[in-house]
């Protein structure tokens, strides 16, 4: 496996790969990686004939800096794995390098970006709008993977590659959990063992919450799923929506929409955990 710190050197090794014919799909990751993140490579592996994965903290994605300044950087654990799980090329870039000057692109995406993740993280999307445009320029793969745990984002990245007109189709992968159904998440490392014990709830309430639906209106179950988590010492929901899929507006009634997510925050003591799962 290649290991690129330097955009132009990464852009060589990309460029003698399609001159050969050769197709590129793209991970991009801030490290930390899990099964999930592995998840995604195996799935490029299978699509395209070469996998690029990129392992860059974006400081332009945190509206919190302490949230930045204790991101795990494990790149060592990271090259190990992706090396292991058959990656071609790492690229693993300064902050310099990705951001020669500062980014001062607002990108207009309307609703997406405005509601739930956006509405608790001012800025959050805009930088990562900024840092996968960034890096979709530098890699131009035909193809980029992402997973599904962070439902939004892709709906947000979908609706930045439709504005600017980019190439790239985006391919969504499903979330990988650990036995109990806990969604795996680089921040999970940073629950005690207690916490680590609690957090199975969420996605067993929002599972739970399939069947109360059946015989109740998405506000109603909402209402349950918020009620249910936060009766649970050491959760506290930030905010539980049942939306359209793809405009991510609420919906009324289960007849509102062909396809309906709901998508969760929740504290666990410290810890940020996000979730989603189908209604239909
Ligand atoms: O999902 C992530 O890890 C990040 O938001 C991404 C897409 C790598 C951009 O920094």
């Amino acid at each position: 496996m290649k290991v690129f710190n330097s955009a132009a050197e990464l852009q060589a090794y990309i460029t003698t790969e399609r001159t050969a014919g050769r197709t590129v799909g793209f991970v991009p990751t801030m490290g930390a990686l899990h099964a999930g993140h592995i998840s995604l490579v195996k799935r490029a592996l299978q699509e395209c004939d070469r996998c690029v994965v990129s392992v860059f903290v974006n400081p332009t994605q945190f509206n919190d800096p302490k949230d930045l300044a204790t991101y795990p950087r494990t790149f060592e654990a990271d090259a190990l794995l992706l090396a292991e799980a058959g990656a071609d090329a790492v690229f693993h870039p300064s902050v310099e390098e990705v951001y020669p000057e500062r980014d001062e692109r607002i990108f207009e995406v309307g609703r997406v970006a405005e509601v739930m993740e956006g509405a608790h993280r001012p800025g959050h999307f805009n930088g990562v709008m900024q840092v996968v445009s960034r890096l979709f320029d530098i890699v131009r793969p035909d193809k980029a993977f992402f997973g599904d745990k962070d439902f939004q984002q892709i709906a947000v990245v979908r609706a930045m590659v439709r504005l600017i007109g980019s190439p790239v189709q985006i391919v969504d992968c499903p979330i990988v959990r650990e036995a109990d159904g806990l969604a795996l998440s680089s921040r999970n490392v940073r629950l005690t063992p207690e916490q680590r014990s609690i957090a199975p709830n969420i996605y067993r309430t929002l599972r739970e919450s399939l069947d109360f639906a059946k015989e109740h209106t998405p506000k109603e179950t909402e209402l349950w799923v918020i009620n249910q988590l936060n009766a649970i010492e050491q959760l506290r929901v930030e905010y539980y929506e049942i939306v359209d899929a793809d405009s991510l507006e609420r919906v009324e009634s289960w007849q509102d929409s062909l396809r309906i997510q709901g998508c969760i925050t929740v504290f666990c003591g410290e810890v940020r955990l996000i979730d989603n799962i189908a209604y239909k």
